[in-house]
């Protein structure tokens, strides 16, 4: 049998195979939050199409999070019915669905301010705002969350030796720039034990005086030892466009390997993962467990499907990015295709 196919058990979570739906911002949920049947809609799309886990698009955490007016939010209780019924149209769907919970900036006083302006007080508010958007998402019904720690986002910039020179607890060193990321994962086991909680990394931040591999591997290292349930595996510039099968593709597989050989913590890798026996061959010579997808399923949402039963072998996505402006991010060449 197929591995891609093999049914998988981490921390809280039991998955009916190894492939997962990366984060796809779909640009139309309300200012406020909410969310209605477009949405619901491009949800039962994707978890009919048989990929074992989705992972949300980026849900801020806080409701001032106001660079994007179209990203969903956890932020406050009056959202929960929305996503609760999200996440019955997955599971009837017999699909896992995981919130990605982020924040894109922090606003103080309407005014946005780094992690270098901000006072212990600011980041114990932005921690504690992770641990209740957290809690809401159980609540909700989600399986788990992602905490969005990479491409450059409230969290990536926290991290990143390029953006924070606090000299406090909070800055200086890996251990001290990371910390934020573990008083979230404690405060969240505290608070909702079941939930499965997974981080989304940069590899790199491939910026000079960033984020580089040695030091994003000591920070896996870190999350790892503080129980984190699993890591994905990304990068600044994430979606790379080009990709060509059996060429370029997988293009953080070689860190997420190395992560894999060094954690216990199940590594999960996205970006530019296009045919189905580079994956297969991915899942069978590395101790990568998960591998994820974006943009190929919203070329084919039923790409898993067509996997299984043999129907294709390659991705029909062209890694035009095209996707990342157009009408509910969906893909042009699709839509073209499904208007014939
Ligand atoms: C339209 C679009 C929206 C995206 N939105 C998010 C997001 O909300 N959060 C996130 O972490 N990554 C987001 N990504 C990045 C993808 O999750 C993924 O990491 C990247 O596209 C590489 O994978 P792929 O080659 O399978 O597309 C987005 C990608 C695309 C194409």
């Amino acid at each position: 049998m197929s591995k891609i196919f093999e049914p998988i058990e981490l921390n809280n979570l039991k998955l009916k195979n190894r492939l997962v739906r990366s984060a796809t911002w779909e640009g139309i949920a309300k200012p406020d939050g909410s969310i209605g049947n477009n949405m619901y809609q491009i949800y039962d799309e994707v978890s009919t199409g048989g990929i074992g886990l989705i992972i949300t698009s980026f849900m801020s955490i806080s409701d001032n999070d106001s660079d994007f007016v179209d990203i969903m939010r956890l932020s406050n209780d009056g959202l929960i019915p929305y996503y609760k019924k999200l996440t019955d149209i997955v599971h009837n769907n017999n699909c896992a669905i995981i919130a990605q919970i982020a924040l894109g900036k922090y606003y103080k006083n309407g005014k946005h301010i780094e992690p270098d302006e901000m006072s212990v007080d600011d980041i114990k508010e932005v921690t504690n705002e992770f641990i209740s958007a957290a809690k809401r998402a159980e609540i909700a019904g989600f399986d788990g969350v992602q905490i969005h720690a990479a491409h450059f986002f409230f969290l990536s910039r926290f991290i990143s030796p390029l953006v924070n020179h606090r000299t406090d607890n909070y800055g200086g060193n890996s251990e001290n720039r990371s910390r934020i990321l573990v008083e979230i994962i404690q405060g969240i086991r505290k608070i909702a034990p079941n939930l499965h909680i997974t981080t989304k990394i940069n590899s790199s931040d491939f910026q000079y005086g960033g984020l580089d591999e040695k030091e994003s591997l000591e920070i896996c290292k870190i999350l790892s030892k503080y129980g984190i349930d699993s890591i994905e595996v990304s990068g600044n510039g994430t979606s790379v466009p080009g990709i060509k099968p059996h060429k370029n593709e997988g293009y953080f597989v070689p860190f997420a390997k190395k992560l894999a050989d060094t954690v216990e913590t199940p590594v999960i890798v996205v970006g530019g993962l296009r045919s189905k026996d580079t994956m297969e061959s991915i899942l069978n010579t590395t101790n990568i467990k998960l591998l994820s997808l974006s943009r190929p399923l919203l070329r084919e949402p039923d790409l898993p499907n067509k996997f299984f039963d043999n129907k294709s072998e390659i991705s029909k996505c062209v890694s035009c990015n095209a996707c990342y402006n157009s009408f509910e991010h969906r893909c042009p060449i699709r839509q073209r295709e499904l208007q014939k």
